[in-house]
């Protein structure tokens, strides 16, 4: 795929599936700006990738428009947004449907939703008007199916699938290719801790293999990235029997705590 002259912007790409992303569509020919928290880790990223990054916070719309007018202001318009910047929160028991802490679901629906938001309320009309462009969220097979131990992220990461949806409802025939990212287990720092209740579902896969599966999709047109195998299969066992799925989580979280010892 050729992307020379497009200009894209990362969110949460200084590392992981972000910085993936950022190199893969850098190595197609965009030029590529790194928003993230920490500055000096996204302006080496940024810079590698043909453009810069900053600190951006997500959760702070004020922050995304600005940082979009950078962008604009050194880069040109923004051709490609991806709504990658995340987090889990997956952190044993406090984070079990009934335990989270209000503060854990108000900043999971902060970072994993309402940042997509923002990003889409600042872009999107601007790629319209010059006759399209693509706006790619980075959710979650955890957003289509569940995942144990993170009622926050589940329930955030549905919501950001939906979001997608809605964005690709309302403008696709506009131009806009909308692309949802929904991974299961990737080697990144989001993960730690969680590595047994993720090889459950599938393979562990690397970061490169995510962003490849995002370039094939763009080529292809598709709006779902599902890059692991597994997720078809479970999405549709699911689709075929709901209640026969929920008491299946249900008896593989059992196993997992009596495996690990460890309540989720
Ligand atoms: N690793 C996996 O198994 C997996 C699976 C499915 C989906 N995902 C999703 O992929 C995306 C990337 O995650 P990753 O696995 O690369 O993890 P990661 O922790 O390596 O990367 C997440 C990035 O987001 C940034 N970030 C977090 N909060 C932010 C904020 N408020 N403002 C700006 N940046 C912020 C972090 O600094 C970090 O660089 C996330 O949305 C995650 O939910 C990951």
């Amino acid at each position: 795929m050729d992307l020379t002259g497009e200009v894209a912007v990362v969110t949460g790409g200084r590392r992981g599936i972000g910085k993936a992303i950022a190199e893969m569509l850098h190595k197609a020919g965009a030029r590529v700006a790194i928003a993230d928290l920490d500055a000096t880790q996204a302006h080496e990223v940024g810079k590698a990738c043909g453009g810069f990054g900053a600190r951006v916070d997500v959760t702070r719309e004020d922050q995304i428009a600005a940082f979009l007018t950078d962008v604009e202001g050194r880069l040109g318009p923004v051709d490609i947004y991806v709504s990658n910047a995340g987090i889990a929160m997956a952190d044993g028991p406090t984070f079990t449907a009934t335990g989270a802490p209000n503060d854990a679901w108000q900043l999971s629906w902060q970072v994993n939703v309402m940042s997509s938001v923002y990003g889409a309320r600042h872009v999107v009309p601007g790629m319209i008007s010059r006759g399209g462009g693509s706006f790619m969220i980075v959710a979650s097979a955890a957003g289509l199916l569940n995942q144990l131990g993170a009622a926050p992220y589940s329930c955030t990461k549905h919501a950001a699938v939906s979001f997608a949806e809605s964005l690709s409802i309302a403008h696709a025939h506009e131009g806009l290719q909308v692309l949802c990212i929904c991974p299961q287990g990737v080697q990144t720092d989001l993960i730690r801790g969680a590595e047994a209740s993720l090889r459950a579902a599938g393979d562990i896969i690397d970061p490169d293999d995510v962003a490849q599966a995002v370039m094939n999709a763009m080529e292809d047109g598709r709006m779902f990235v599902f890059s692991h195998p597994e997720t078809t299969a479970h999405f549709q066992a699911r689709a075929a029997d709901p209640d026969a799925w929920v008491k299946r989580m249900g008896l593989a979280r059992q196993m997992l705590i009596a495996q690990t010892g460890r309540p989720i």
